[in-house]
């Protein structure tokens, strides 16, 4: 990315980087002033969370993902290091992920010394394998799934006794559409699955670092054991922080807001140039295609000092599209819709 990285900051009016997922709204005040409350913490912290953390994850699981029946819960430093992870902490030998993914999952699978194999939504076209990744909504496409895909990841659990994580972490950001967590579709019975969570978007909080994943008791006790003895522990200020962030909703309904409106403003202006927008239904990124090679839509952005990530970094499937983060402020937004509508003649 580098030339490109270059090309886009000798723009006269400078660089709109819109490649990384990072967000850039202030972590809400209240969640800022918990955790300066907090810094109090001369023990170590507890591998499985507070009692008090343990049953806000819980009551929101239940109350906003609509989990029932028999689960446990285990907060995470962040979910990136349970992804790089979970292969490994599992001792999985094969591991499945989205044929357009985060990229993170197939690491996971490299760290593990598992064979990785990328695959489409539908599991029945899924070969054996003790772990398998499904994103919904999708980084990099926003592409969110139906209810009966997911019921049928539920029974491809059930079926081969493999465990599915589900990775959630941009539940919160539909856009005119209501992406379902899988626990709500497990009818109580959660056994080998897991759910996967994160505040670094749902409450602008990536420099805390804050997951938790939610699901089968016995996959989760063996998870906290090994967690244990690695010292991977989340420092008790965060898990403050982290109650005070799940006890509210509606920081979360107004940043779901502000990047709506971002997408309305971006996505106009990308079509106008000539990008076609596919999926992009939730999450926090565009997808779209030119259909021309990736780099090619890069460079022609890059000219207009603006920078987005090419498709191939998500997958070979991907080589045609581009990913358009709406992690940037509204400003850097509207400067990038301006330059776009510019090429076309529109102001
Ligand atoms: C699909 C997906 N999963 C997990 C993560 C990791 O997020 P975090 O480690 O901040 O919780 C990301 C980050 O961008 C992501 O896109």
């Amino acid at each position: 990315m580098a030339p490109f990285g270059q090309r886009a900051r000798e723009h006269p009016r400078g660089i709109v980087d819109l490649s990384v997922g990072t967000p850039v709204d202030p972590t809400p005040e209240f969640i800022q002033e918990v955790l300066r409350e907090s810094t109090n913490a001369p023990g170590y912290p507890l591998t499985a969370g507070t009692p008090d953390l343990r049953q806000a994850i819980r009551d929101w699981a239940i109350n906003r993902l609509g989990a029932s029946g028999e689960f446990d819960v285990l907060p995470v430093i962040g979910s990136k290091e349970l992804v790089a992870w979970l292969p490994t902490l599992l001792e999985a030998s094969s591991v499945l992920y989205p044929e357009i993914a985060y990229p993170t999952y197939s690491v996971g699978a490299i760290i593990g010394s598992a064979v990785g194999t990328a695959v489409a939504v539908d599991p029945s076209t899924w070969p054996e394998a003790d772990l398998a990744w499904i994103n919904s909504p999708s980084n990099p496409t926003g592409r969110v799934h139906t209810e009966a895909e997911m019921v049928s990841v539920i029974n491809w659990a059930r079926r081969s006794g493999s465990i599915v994580a589900s990775d959630e972490c941009y539940l919160d950001f539909g856009h005119g559409v209501e992406p379902l967590s899988i626990l709500s579709l497990t009818g109580g019975n959660n056994e080998n699955i897991i759910a996967v969570h994160s505040l670094s978007k749902r409450s602008s909080m990536a420099g805390y670092r804050a997951g938790f994943i939610i699901g089968d008791s016995k996959v989760i006790a063996k998870l906290r054991e090994v967690r244990k003895h690695a010292g991977m522990m989340v420092p008790l200020p965060i898990q403050m922080a982290m109650i005070a962030a799940l006890s509210d909703d509606v920081h979360v309904a107004e940043q779901r807001d502000r990047y709506n409106s971002r997408r309305e403003r971006l996505r106009p202006a990308l079509e106008l140039a000539g990008f076609e927008v596919e999926e992009s239904r939730a999450g926090l990124y565009i997808w779209c295609t030119r259909h021309e090679k990736d780099l090619v839509s890069i460079a022609w952005l890059a000219e207009l000092g603006i920078l987005a990530t090419p498709g191939h970094f998500y997958g070979p499937k991907g080589d045609h599209h581009i990913r358009v983060a709406m992690t940037a402020t509204d400003e850097k937004i509207d400067e990038a819709a301006a330059r776009l509508f510019s090429t076309s003649g529109r102001q």
